[in-house]
């Protein structure tokens, strides 16, 4: 079964099966810029937190999440499993590639709209 997960930085959508993590569904997003460390629950470079939503979680390394934090939803995505549609806000290091994506599509956007406002040459 899929379930919708949204990225609160950014607005952004992805299904994600409840076999599958949600740094695997982010990965199908195939943004640039997004660091992918070890997926294994080790680096903590895919920290979340997550503001909504049911979610399985596997072992996580007391190095990268203290308990206080896994208890209050700050988790790996590499490491937890949508059981329902979710809301997660990216807070490791990952949050500045999310955001500056963010931006950088904001400003391709504009270019894009500019090239066609552009008055059509006349023959
Ligand atoms: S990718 Fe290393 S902890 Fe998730």
């Amino acid at each position: 079964m899929q379930h919708l997960v949204t990225i609160e930085n950014t607005g952004e959508t992805f299904r994600c099966l409840e076999e599958d993590n949600v740094l695997r569904g982010m990965e199908q997003l195939q943004r640039k810029g997004i660091p992918v460390g070890c997926r294994n629950g080790g680096c903590g470079v895919c920290k979340v937190q997550v503001l909504g939503g049911l979610y399985l979680k596997r072992k996580m390394s007391r190095g990268v999440i203290s308990a206080e934090e896994e208890a209050g939803g700050c988790v790996l995505a590499c490491k937890i499993y949508p059981q329902s549609d979710l809301r997660v806000e990216v807070v490791g290091k990952m949050a500045r590639a999310v955001e500056a994506r963010k931006s950088a599509s904001f400003d391709f956007g504009f270019a894009t709209m500019t090239k066609i406002n552009q008055p059509e040459e006349e023959k």
